[in-house]
């Protein structure tokens, strides 16, 4: 299994700080938000790890990471953010004939997904989060069988509570299935594009998180994670003292 993680995009509901420095070198209380992912790869167990983000800032992601030994981190550049399956498809190369964990940087996750990760064989499963205001999301449909029927991002009138959450294990079709991608109105590669193949296969499953995650999107959810883990870090502390 091999790790793809999402670092570039334009941060635009975070200026005028991130015209200064990506969102992924920002700090959660003690690192920056993408030594969070990274940690979680390594503690998956996940030896070798893709960081893709834009040019200004590879430099900044080689610095952070070059004395880490505990697994490969490698880099590569999206030249224009063009959409989060535009990332994946940089990763190509990389991926090789392995299935991949492709990860949005911006997420924080608590939950311990090792099992699925290294359970997974075939077709693909979405990480999705019961949240209070599905709106904002791509919002997920499900079956009893959890596989995923439907994914409607942003939905004004969502059908469940289901946030997609951008933590994808996809096997190695899914690069076959990128070909001949358009881009949407929007002018983007939409990661939904994707899903869909998978939905048309009626391959694509949910696992449900049950833990705090926070998708680092805003100031408050910025906010709302440091205030989280500073907790979880200060209570780990005295837990140590014991
Ligand atoms: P978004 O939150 O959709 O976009 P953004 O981070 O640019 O923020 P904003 O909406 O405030 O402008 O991105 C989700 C994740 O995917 C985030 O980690 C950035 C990453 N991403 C890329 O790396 N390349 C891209 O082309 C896009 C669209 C996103």
């Amino acid at each position: 299994m091999k790790a793809v993680i999402l670092a570039g995009g334009e941060g635009t509901r975070l200026f005028p700080v991130t015209k200064l420095l990506n969102k992924h070198l920002l700090p959660i209380y003690d690192k920056p938000i993408i030594q969070y992912a990274v940690e979680k790869m390594i503690s998956f167990g996940i030896k070798d790890v893709l960081i893709v983000s834009n040019p200004l800032y590879i430099t900044h992601f080689k610095r952070l990471f070059v004395d880490e030994k505990r697994c490969s981190v490698s880099f590569v550049i999206q030249k224009e953010p063009k959409g989060i399956a535009q990332g994946l498809l940089l990763a190509k190369k990389f991926v090789g004939k392995d299935n991949v964990l492709f990860w949005l940087g911006d997420g924080i996750v608590e939950d311990d997904i090792s099992r699925h990760i290294h359970n997974f064989t075939t077709g693909a499963k979405v990480f999705i989060k019961r949240v209070k205001d599905p709106e904002r999301f791509g919002v997920a449909t499900v079956n009893k069988k959890h596989h995923v029927l439907e994914i409607i991002e942003k939905p004004t009138e969502p059908k469940s509570n289901y946030a997609v959450t951008g933590i994808y294990l996809y096997d190695n079709t899914v690069f076959t299935k990128m070909k001949n991608q358009p881009p949407s109105a929007r002018g983007e590669y939409e990661i939904t594009y994707i899903n869909n193949k998978y939905i048309e296969e009626n391959t694509l499953k949910a696992v449900f998180l049950k833990k705090q995650w926070f998708d680092i999107g805003t100031f408050e959810s910025l906010y709302k994670a440091s205030t989280f883990l500073r907790k979880k870090f200060l209570k780990s502390q005295q837990v140590g003292k014991k």
